[in-house]
């Protein structure tokens, strides 16, 4: 059964490398790809805000770059702390959640819900009717 647990502890300790000296949200992704290598990302910010990228597209990065155009996605875990390292929650943010859906359609992302407890659902019930490019373009 693919799981998002073993990935939660490389997520923490990817967010304490964040770079958000703005926002002061400290945000760390782990992710296992399909040939079970795992790889990070941590989010970092800019003083011209709008430029800021997310933990998890970051390490969907570290992941094709390793990997190359094959990376397939199986599992990814986000976890994000505040100012003082408590954890808080943090469903993946829009954008995100169509990137992660082009590398696994069938993948589980991992986070803490707003419940407070782990949450780990399908990237098809976070993002159903996702953008596809025509191919007749
Ligand atoms: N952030 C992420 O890294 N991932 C998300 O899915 C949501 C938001 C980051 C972006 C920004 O640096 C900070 O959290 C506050 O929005």
């Amino acid at each position: 059964m693919m799981t998002t647990t073993n990935l939660r502890p490389l997520a923490d300790q990817a967010a304490k490398q964040a770079y958000a000296p703005y926002s002061r949200l400290h945000v760390g992704a782990a992710l296992r790809s399909r040939n079970g290598s795992t790889y990070s990302g941590c989010n970092v910010e800019n003083g011209s805000l709008s430029l800021g990228s997310c933990a998890e597209r970051s390490a969907i990065s570290a992941a094709v770059l390793a990997e190359g155009p094959e990376f397939r996605l199986d599992a990814i875990a986000i976890s994000a702390f505040d100012r003082n390292g408590q954890p808080m929650q943090v469903p993946p943010c829009g954008a995100c959640r169509q990137v992660l859906k082009e590398f696994g359609a069938d993948a589980i992302v991992g986070f803490l819900g707003g419940d407070g407890s782990w949450t780990e659902v399908g990237v098809e019930s976070l993002l159903p009717h996702g953008f596809v490019l025509p191919e007749d373009l």
